[in-house]
């Protein structure tokens, strides 16, 4: 079978420069403009780039798959994403699932499907699927949980993954037996004997594992047909939306610096790179094409699942952060952990992000304390540690040295400027700024759109 969408969209694109032909600095084409977490995720991203994607022309998720969840509230009404970038709200834009995201194709026609029951219009004509992106199959998702059953039984201790197949199907990509989107469309005999080995790999890990192979085959040629209409070469397409005419691209993170498989708190990570390099690699774009780096922070830290949490707080506070905040997650339902704002590693999302401005979200939730703490550095056998510890035991036996605010114990939650926000807020926002050294651009007081303060 042919590979039908290829001929027919790459007719009319920009060719690459030809020859000899040198690019300068200054004449690099449009800029993506990127939204990452800056802690352990669930800091408000999904309204950020809703936000933003009001003016936005293409929006673009590039690692991560439905472990993410992300919140927008429009109208009164509430839509949950996983796998569809949030932007795809805005009916104006194109949405892009790019090369890095791994997809489980029946999570993402269920989201989509729940979504446009709730007013979501036209989401499968305005979404482009990279045809490079991975898969995950159910079987991964099985996989994902005896994994966890495996590391309690070894370890004693489990990650507390979202079940979604991440880690497996990241782990197929990576060990380079995985299945492809372009895969799934070309020549299904070849696919099948891929799926049925990549199964037997599995089962002689995993003896348990029992798999329906042909009745998984057959739901998988059936999601294939309603994908075919979407999927495009994610390279090109970029390129094209980078080279031609002027674009507004917006680039929605999932989860989070810390989460990162490289910079986060290892092995209590997820297995992708939420970092800005993200970004490039999970939809080409080149590094010269990334414009703004938007760096989103909780006004305090939620994780969930294991893992150090220095800041964390197991008392009064972190239960009324808890409740306060809603603070449960989107995918899973679990409760998250909640603690003090630590600047710590900000900072140090910020090294790795080169932040060009902040959002900080959830400053609402701090509005009836009496004193707010912030984490500021770290010590370890009494004495500050100059930078944040790679080894998991080390950060688990820091000790925080906090900075306190008096609390101003006020409702922020009407606040549309930021004369509108009580002088002891503005004190805790322009102390978090400047220990960052970024800007901070939005303050968010409230779970709704218009709910965000512009600072500039
Ligand atoms: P994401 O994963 O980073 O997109 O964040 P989640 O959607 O998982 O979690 C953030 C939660 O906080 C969601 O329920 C949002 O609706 C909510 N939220 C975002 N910003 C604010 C804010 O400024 N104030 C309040 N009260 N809620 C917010
Ligand atoms: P958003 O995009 C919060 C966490 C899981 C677990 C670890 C590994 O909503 O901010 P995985 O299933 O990815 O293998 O789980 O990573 N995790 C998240 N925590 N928000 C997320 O995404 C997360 N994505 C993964 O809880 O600890
Ligand atoms: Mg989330």
């Amino acid at each position: 079978m042919s590979l039908t969408w290829s001929a027919k969209d790459h007719k009319n694109l920009n060719q690459p420069p030809a020859t000899g032909q040198k690019r300068s600095r200054n004449d690099a084409g449009n800029k993506a403009t990127v939204v990452l977490g800056a802690q352990w995720g669930d800091e408000g991203k999904g309204k950020v780039v809703d936000l933003l994607a009001t003016e936005a022309d293409l929006v673009c998720r590039c690692q991560g798959g439905n472990n993410a969840g992300h919140t927008v509230v429009v109208d009164g009404k509430e839509y949950d994403f996983h796998l569809l970038p949030s932007g795809i709200i805005n009916t104006k834009s194109t949405s892009l699932i790019g090369n890095g995201v791994v997809i489980h194709l029946p999570g993402l026609f269920e989201e989509g499907d729940k979504n446009e029951k709730k007013g979501l219009k036209g989401w499968e004509k305005r979404l482009i699927v990279s045809d490079r992106a991975h898969l995950v199959f159910d079987f991964h998702q099985v996989v994902d949980g005896l994994q966890e059953t495996e590391r309690q039984a070894q370890e004693g201790k489990t990650i507390g993954t979202t079940k979604k197949g991440i880690g497996p199907a990241y782990s197929s990509k990576a060990s380079r037996t995985g299945l492809r989107v372009c895969d799934l469309l070309a020549d299904f005999k070849d696919f099948s004997t891929r799926f049925k080995n990549l199964v037997h790999q599995y089962q002689s890990m995993y003896q348990s594992l029992t798999v329906d192979v042909d009745d998984q085959l057959k739901k998988l040629k059936e999601y294939a047909e309603r994908l075919r209409p979407m999927v495009r070469d994610g390279v090109y397409y970029m390129y094209e939306a980078l080279h031609g005419p002027p674009k507004k691209i917006l680039v929605e993170g999932a989860n989070a610096a810390l989460l990162d498989i490289d910079f986060g708190t290892y092995p209590f990570v997820t297995s992708s790179n939420c970092t800005v390099g993200g970004a490039c690699t999970g939809l080409g774009i080149p590094p010269l094409n990334i414009g703004d780096v938007f760096g989103v922070s909780k006004a305090y830290t939620t994780r969930v699942g294991i893992g150090a949490f220095p800041t964390e707080q197991l008392n009064a506070v972190g239960e009324l952060l808890q409740t306060r905040g809603h603070e449960v997650g989107v995918t899973t339902g679990r409760k998250r952990r909640c603690g003090w704002l630590d600047l710590v590693i900000v900072r140090y999302a910020h090294m790795i992000n080169g932040f060009t401005a902040i959002a900080l979200t959830k400053l609402d939730i701090l509005d009836v304390l009496d004193e707010i703490k912030v984490g500021v550095a770290y010590k370890l056998n009494g004495k500050r540690i100059p930078h944040f510890p790679a080894n998991m035991d080390v950060l688990q036996k820091v000790e925080v040295e906090y900075e306190t605010f008096p609390g101003w114990k006020t409702d922020t939650s009407a606040a549309r400027k930021w004369n509108d926000l009580p002088a002891k807020a503005q004190n805790y926002i322009r102390f978090i700024e400047n220990h960052i050294g970024v800007p901070i651009k939005w303050v968010g007081v409230g779970k709704s759109r218009e709910c965000m303060i512009q600072m500039f």
